[in-house]
């Protein structure tokens, strides 16, 4: 199957159990790192929009719009069930000035230089074309500007835990509710996503400047800092 039909048939599947599958997993510290990537990348942030791409039910917008309540945020996402989990928890929530978009982050209906800050967590894994993407982020980006997300990535130690935890306890809890094979999609995505020093190369290489890896919880995520200058 093509990826972005597995990705989207993913998603689809598992969006009513998303945000409790994400605190489940991580024992909760997704949390944290989220707010560490928004800390780290509005450092480099000079004003203007903001894009987060695969934004899903909108962790990274909330954190956003709780830092910079007046400043506009548009979400955007390839994904009707996940879209709806977005507008009901900013209708829950009463807020206003985030835009919804519904596109493949690999070609995005926005003019050149149009977001100071590019931000997205969990998502550039799932990407059938991250190169392209990579691109397109940089096109819309300003300049002075800024994207940093969130990905999932091989810790430096205890490494046959970690694999053992992706490749059967997770599945096992998914299959609890249903979704063994959408939990299993995990670690398949990992193994076949790029480690963080050829993500670094491949944001330089489509023009960004200067690209900062921070890694977290020991490495099973990494924080990527690429400036537009
Ligand atoms: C793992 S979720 C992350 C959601 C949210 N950012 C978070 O951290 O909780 C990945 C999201 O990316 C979206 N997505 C996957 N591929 C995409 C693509 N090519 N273009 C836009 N969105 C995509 C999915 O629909 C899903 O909502």
């Amino acid at each position: 199957m093509p990826k972005k039909e597995l990705v989207l048939e993913t998603f689809s599947k598992i969006s009513n159990v998303y945000d409790y599958m994400n605190d489940f997993m991580t024992f909760g510290m997704h949390r944290d790192w989220k707010n560490l990537l928004v800390k780290e990348t509005f450092k480099f942030y000079k004003g203007s929009d903001v894009l987060d791409i695969g934004s899903g039910t909108g962790d990274l917008v909330f954190l956003i719009k709780k830092k910079f309540p007046d400043v506009k945020v548009v979400a955007l996402d390839i994904n009707d069930n996940m879209i709806e989990k977005l507008r009901y928890r900013l209708e829950r929530k009463k807020i206003k000035d985030v835009e919804i978009v519904k596109s493949f982050a690999e070609d995005m209906p926005f003019e050149n230089e149009s977001f100071g800050a590019v931000v997205s967590s969990y998502t550039v894994r799932n990407l059938e074309d991250v190169e392209k993407s990579f691109k397109e982020i940089y096109r819309i980006t300003k300049k002075p500007g800024v994207f940093g997300f969130l990905e999932l990535s091989e810790p430096k130690v205890f490494k046959n835990l970690f694999w053992l935890y992706l490749d059967k306890i997770l599945p096992f809890f998914g299959g609890k509710i249903g979704c063994r094979e959408e939990y299993e999609y995990l670690g398949q995505s990992l193994r076949a996503f790029l480690s963080p020093e050829k993500i670094a190369l491949l944001l330089k290489s489509v023009g960004f400047k200067k690209v900062y890896i921070a890694h977290v919880c020991a490495g099973v995520s990494t924080i990527y800092i690429a400036v537009k200058q």
